[in-house]
């Protein structure tokens, strides 16, 4: 039998139990000013593997104004640090204030681009990595993403299917949208067929890539 996908995702979110009270004034907020956040069930999945992998040093490329950072926050071990990368000022300041608001001291926030950013960490910093920001920096931004992900850690890429777009020829794709596209898939091909590194792709929300690095 072949699965509807949005028929599937519904069926989904309607299983989801409501997010606490705070993150679920959170969404509605970010989804009403346009701010992209994490979709439900991409959250459900990442409170999964956060309670199987218990990472103790979290980095997020993509804070947004900080809905998944606070996610995390809740699935991880009480002495967990979460390090989270935004370029937008505006974003990140709102950030802050989420954090402060939840007395979230294990959050610590980094403005400025991921493409510097991430060249500070020194290697070996994080035992799981989340990136979601710009997907066609993903591929640029990968190399230091190696360095900086112990051995044994894991890296999730969010909305590499690219709203499904990625599984269509580049002549199904508009213009606009192929260089993403192309991008993507080079990112995708590289996950998969890097020495060192164990990926799976898998259908949740907008699609994500799971590496295990050996
Ligand atoms: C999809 S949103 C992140 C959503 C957030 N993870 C959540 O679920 O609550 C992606 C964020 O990445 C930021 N971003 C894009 N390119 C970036 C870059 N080069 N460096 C740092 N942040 C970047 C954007 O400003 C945007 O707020």
């Amino acid at each position: 039998m072949v699965l509807d996908d949005e028929r599937f995702s519904v069926f989904l979110s309607s299983l989801v139990k409501d997010e606490d009270e705070e993150l679920g004034k959170l969404r509605k907020k970010a989804e009403s000013e346009g701010v992209p956040i994490i979709r439900e069930e991409m959250a459900g999945f990442m409170a999964f593997l956060l309670k199987v992998i218990k990472p103790l040093h979290v980095l997020e490329v993509g804070c947004a104004v900080g809905f998944s950072a606070l996610h995390m926050r809740k699935y991880l071990p009480e002495n967990a640090v979460i390090t989270t990368i935004e370029n937008d000022k505006e974003r990140a300041a709102e950030a802050l204030s989420n954090f402060k608001n939840a007395g979230a001291a294990s959050i610590h926030l980094k403005t400025g681009d991921a493409t510097d950013v991430l060249k500070e960490f020194e290697d070996e910093s994080f035992d799981f990595i989340f990136m979601d920001a710009a997907k066609g920096q993903y591929l640029n931004w990968l190399p230091d993403v190696r360095r900086i992900l112990k051995k044994g850690g894991v890296l999730v890429s969010d909305n590499v299917l690219f709203d499904g777009d990625v599984l269509q020829s580049r002549y199904g794709i508009i213009r606009r949208d192929r260089t993403i596209h192309e991008r993507l898939r080079e990112y995708l091909f590289v996950l998969k067929n890097t020495e060192g590194l164990t990926t799976s792709i898998v259908n949740v929300g907008d699609g994500a890539a799971l590496t295990f690095k050996e």
